[in-house]
């Protein structure tokens, strides 16, 4: 395991809520996937600046000053985090899902109505509504839809490529599946997007957790993600290559800026959204090096630093999948137990790797009833969804139950959770 025993009890204590729920009972976390518990640096930054910096941006006194100064550190964390060029890259946005939106309709004023646009067959609706909406006002011709292989979970990459052509506008895709865990091939899709001269924009609310993120090496044109599942509260942010910030025209009033993130964002900022983001992004640095009392330096130096630690995040999280696929000792993995269908790849080590997201149904229990008795029974927090997902659908059934694990999870945890998901399935067999 890449981080010990002592590492994960201080990073348990630095969620407020690793171990016990607001009722106090003691259980494990594990529907990350729809929103992660929050840092307490987080959490005490977005309160310090609630009260302190409550005034609008723009004027001469310490508290409007004091919000400009938050929004901007915000913005140069994220764009560390990202590996971006800098704080002026930065839109943020009340959702992931608005701002796909404002993106698909600042992009449509240029369409003609004979384009398409290209996605997984695993996107969230997030990235599917966006650009279905503008074949619905006959903006573009169609959404085309890349087939994944329903026996991997992976995507099929040479449907992917034959449904690219000059008319393709946007490939957009998810980094990774909210449901399966499958990781898209970002680098070989970008590079199929810039051959046919479409833009390429990356949905990265499932993955943003779970590895390093370099939007540069990506070549993406836009790359969404989610505060509330990185550890801070909801609000959202997209990169965007500043050409696309100042040549696109969004939705936005007349007196607002012109130029730059602002011109994107609608309405006035919630200074504190940038400081509990800000504050998510500081606990990552810690966990870089918590042995430091240095305070990494923005830019290059504290972008390092992250990476750093989405890539210790990223091992340590793959010793959990092995453990939730394959099992340990006397206790069966999710491959393993007696009428669970899992959904996903079913090995960490497939060429992307894997997020730790697993979907599954056991056979002849309804998936409320199964969640229900995770939680009654074992303590253990784990969804029976959806997912907003188009992924439920294509096994032909409405809701999987799943569970993601991120890095405060413990091999206890898991372990937990497969010993429990053993008995409920040799119960049901009796
Ligand atoms: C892959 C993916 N994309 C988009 C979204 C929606 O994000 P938001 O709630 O910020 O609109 C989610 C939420 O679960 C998601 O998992």
């Amino acid at each position: 395991m890449t981080f010990d025993v002592k590492l994960i009890r201080r990073i348990r204590k630095e969620f407020p809520a690793a171990e016990v729920d607001p009722s106090g009972r003691k259980r494990a976390f594990l529907d990350n996937g729809a929103g992660t518990l929050v840092t307490r640096r987080s959490s005490e930054a977005e309160a310090r600046a609630r009260v302190d910096w409550s005034a609008n941006v723009g004027n001469y006194f310490p508290e409007s000053k004091g919000a400009s100064d938050v929004i901007l550190e915000g913005r140069k964390a994220v764009a560390d985090l990202l590996r971006a060029d800098g704080p002026e890259t930065i839109v943020s946005g009340e959702s992931c899902t608005s701002l796909l939106f404002s993106l698909s309709y600042a992009l449509s004023r240029d369409f003609k109505g004979d384009e398409n646009i290209v996605l997984t067959g695993y996107e969230h609706f997030a990235n599917i509504n966006p650009w279905a909406e503008l074949g619905g006002m006959d903006l573009i011709k169609e959404v085309r839809f890349a087939n994944f292989h329903l026996e991997s979970g992976l995507l099929d990459m040479e449907h992917m490529k034959s449904l690219i052509d000059k008319n393709t506008k946007v490939v957009a895709v998810t980094a990774a599946s909210n449901v399966l865990g499958t990781r898209s091939d970002l680098v070989e899709i970008g590079k199929m997007a810039k051959e046919a001269g479409a833009l390429f924009v990356v949905d990265g609310v499932h993955h943003v957790a779970h590895g390093p993120t370099d939007v540069k090496k990506l070549g993406c044109d836009a790359y969404v993600f989610s505060g509330y599942k990185l550890f801070s509260r909801h609000g959202s942010y997209m990169y965007m290559k500043p050409e696309h910030i100042e040549n696109l025209n969004p939705y936005k009033v007349d007196p607002s800026p012109k130029h730059g993130p602002e011109k994107w964002e609608l309405g006035t900022r919630d200074q504190a959204m940038f400081a509990a983001i800000k504050g998510a992004i500081d606990y990552l640095v810690w966990l870089g090096d918590p042995s430091s009392k240095d305070v990494a330096k923005p830019g290059p130096q504290r972008s390092g630093k992250l990476k750093q630690t989405m890539e210790k995040i990223e091992a340590y999280e793959k010793d959990l999948s092995r453990i939730v696929l394959d099992g340990y000792g006397k206790i069966l993995g999710l491959r393993y137990v007696p009428g669970l269908t899992l959904y996903g790849p079913r090995d960490v080590n497939v060429k992307m790797g894997r997020d730790p997201t697993f979907a599954f149904k056991l056979e002849g229990l309804d998936d409320h009833e199964v969640s229900k008795a995770l939680w009654d029974d074992y303590a253990l927090a784990v969804g029976a969804e959806d997912y907003y997902s188009r992924v439920p659908a294509q096994y032909k059934t409405k809701t999987m139950l799943r569970a993601t694990f991120v890095h405060y999870n413990t091999r206890e945890e898991v372990l937990a959770f497969l010993k429990a998901l053993n008995e409920i399935a040799t119960k049901k067999k009796k």
